[in-house]
């Protein structure tokens, strides 16, 4: 069971989750864990109780696909607000930050996913929006010009949901992408596909080391 959840330290990130970029040649720098399962250990000793998973210490692949396509394609941003849906440590939100979005709010429910993503849109001089609301479950709730979503849909049932809610804003004019490493509840169908790459990933956390991410843009259906 989990204790009381606690914020890593900067002395911890330092020395377990060094800056560094998101992949080769990025301008894109976050908190990033070598070794995930020893910065998790770490983490827990200097909390003294039991912590979750840190998914925020690593980019998550389609974190790095969503990257490079904002930052070789900057209009699809430029101009706009952009939600950042599930941010992790915030790779994406920071990528739009810097292709020219006028405003990037992160959202994640976990709120030490939301402290690294703040401090890492510090350490790349960039200002970003937090918001720790489940914005999942209604598409008022999603007010943004474009949406990207990032290795978010990996359960069935809040995968449903999900797609619904996102295929409602899409018939408002919003702009969704959606990048994921071929999980079976991502969208199959009623998308455009505007990237596929294979990237690197850690073989630890994922049992292989390398996965191809498509990013697809919703389309209305
Ligand atoms: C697999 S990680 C992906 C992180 C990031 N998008 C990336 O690609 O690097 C999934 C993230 O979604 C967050 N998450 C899960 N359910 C969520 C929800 N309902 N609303 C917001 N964030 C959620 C988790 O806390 C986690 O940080």
């Amino acid at each position: 069971m989990l204790d009381t959840l606690h914020l890593p330290s900067a002395e911890l990130l330092a020395r377990y989750a060094p800056l560094a970029a998101v992949e080769v040649a990025s301008p894109v720098r976050i908190h990033r864990a070598a070794d995930v399962f020893a910065l998790w250990e770490a983490w827990e000793a200097e909390a003294g109780a039991l912590q979750p998973v840190p998914y925020w210490a690593v980019p998550w692949p389609a974190a790095v696909v969503l990257c490079r396509l904002l930052l070789s394609q900057p209009a699809l941003v430029r101009g706009k607000r952009v939600l950042d849906l599930g941010c992790g440590g915030g790779a994406a939100g920071l990528a739009a930050a810097l292709a020219g979005a006028a405003l990037v709010t992160a959202n994640d429910i976990d709120p030490v996913a939301l402290y690294v993503a703040r401090r890492n849109a510090e350490a790349n001089g960039l200002e970003l929006a937090f918001d720790a609301h489940d914005l999942t479950q209604d598409a008022a709730a999603l007010q943004a010009d474009a949406i990207l979503v990032g290795d978010l849909f990996y359960e069935r049932g809040p995968a449903r949901r999900l797609l619904e809610v996102l295929r409602a804003c899409v018939a408002r004019g919003v702009l969704v992408l959606v990048a994921d490493a071929g999980r079976p509840f991502a969208p199959q169908t009623g998308t455009e596909v505007l990237a596929v790459a294979t990237v690197p990933v850690t073989a630890d956390l994922e049992g292989v080391s390398s996965r191809s991410v498509r990013v697809q843009r919703l389309l209305a259906v």
